[in-house]
């Protein structure tokens, strides 16, 4: 394995950090806590992206927060959902600025901030004193969930493009977009990000979708951790987009094995996020991944894993139809003959 290690570079490169694999910690309340992070790094992750600071922690006092969380009003479905862990540990703003610096001096992998929020205003300030307290690079999710039917694709669209352009006047750290899969054209809105000034895409978001509790008539959020069937959403994407913009891609949702990370760098992914297997088999199994990773690479006779990146594009395999309409009629019609 020390052999592997020695022949085989897994370094990747990712918002212009250079780092020494693709295994990035994904967003979530696991990286709000220090302790965590620090045993993420000693098992070999390469940068760790922070839970989210959400708009509405910034913009609500906290009562107002108590009070929407309580009811669930106005908030997104993420952060009904999320936030309860968040305010568990008071992480409002001051203290995320305070985890920051925290997170900066217990690790030396890249500390990626994550601000969560959908619409222009005073939140977006934040992004500034997230780079003054040493962010390495801020990622922005915007969750928007398009209820309203007045509103436009075209216009979701744009608040998206404000927003991207607003937050790159406030740093001068790269910038990264997540976003979810539900675009008309979801590589023209690539090409938009990618032209607003995003120096990375994050895709995709996974939406928590609330389910209903037939006995008490309610709605009830949902969270059921990822499989490794969620790739394939990503992986299609991901490589559709290749090639067609500046900004790095990352990929997060379904990343549960070293094979499922082989795919995202296929696919033309610089780095393979993950939550969900940290949850299900602890921070430890970033271990058995990146050893796993260089067994695969050897075995296949791969020197590095920027060899592999964007191989499985859409514009370098012999079939790129398969990513099309003509794939489509071949997988019914198969089936159909089985
Ligand atoms: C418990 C939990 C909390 C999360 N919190 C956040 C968050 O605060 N901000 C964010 O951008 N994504 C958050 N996510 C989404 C993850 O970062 C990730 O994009 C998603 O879970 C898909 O990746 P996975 O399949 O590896 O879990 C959270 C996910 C989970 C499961």
């Amino acid at each position: 394995m020390i052999d592997l290690a020695k022949t085989i570079d897994l370094s990747t490169t990712y918002l212009g950090l250079k780092l020494k694999n693709p295994l990035v910690a994904s967003s979530s309340p696991m990286c709000g806590d220090v302790a965590n992070v620090r045993r993420m790094e000693d098992s070999g992750v390469a940068a760790v992206v922070l839970q989210s600071l959400f708009e509405e922690q910034i913009e609500l006092e906290s009562d107002e927060l108590d009070r929407f969380m309580t009811e669930g009003s106005e908030l997104s479905a993420e952060a009904v959902t999320h936030l309860p862990e968040l305010t568990g540990r008071v992480m409002g703003p001051d203290a995320y600025l305070t985890h920051i610096v925290k997170c900066k001096q217990a690790v030396k992998v890249p500390i990626i901030a994550s601000l969560n929020g959908t619409t222009r205003g005073g939140w977006l300030g934040y992004a500034r004193q997230i780079q003054q307290a040493g962010a390495d690079a801020l990622e922005l999710n915007i969750y928007h969930i398009a209820v309203d039917p007045d509103v436009t694709g075209e216009q979701v669209e744009k608040q998206y493009v404000d927003l991207v352009q607003s937050i790159k006047k406030e740093v001068t750290i790269p910038v990264a977009v997540k976003l979810g899969p539900y675009f008309s054209s979801m590589a023209n809105m690539a090409r938009k990000l990618d032209a607003a000034g995003a120096d990375g895409l994050v895709l995709f978001n996974r939406f928590y979708q609330p389910d209903y509790d037939l006995e008490n008539l309610e709605v009830v959020p949902n969270l059921i951790l990822s499989n490794s069937h969620e790739l394939l959403l990503r992986l299609h994407w991901i490589a559709v987009i290749y090639g067609s913009v500046k900004a790095d891609l990352a990929l997060t949702g379904g990343v549960h094995s070293a094979q499922d990370i082989v795919k995202s760098m296929m696919a033309g992914a610089r780095v393979a996020m993950m939550t969900s297997a940290l949850l299900k088999r602890g921070i430890s199994y970033l271990d058995t991944l990146s050893t796993e990773l260089l067994v695969w690479l050897g075995e296949h006779e791969y020197d590095s894993i920027r060899q592999m990146q964007g191989s499985m594009s859409r514009n370098a395999v012999p079939q790129p139809k398969a990513f099309e309409r003509a794939n489509y009629m071949k997988v019914l019609s198969s089936y159909a003959a089985r």
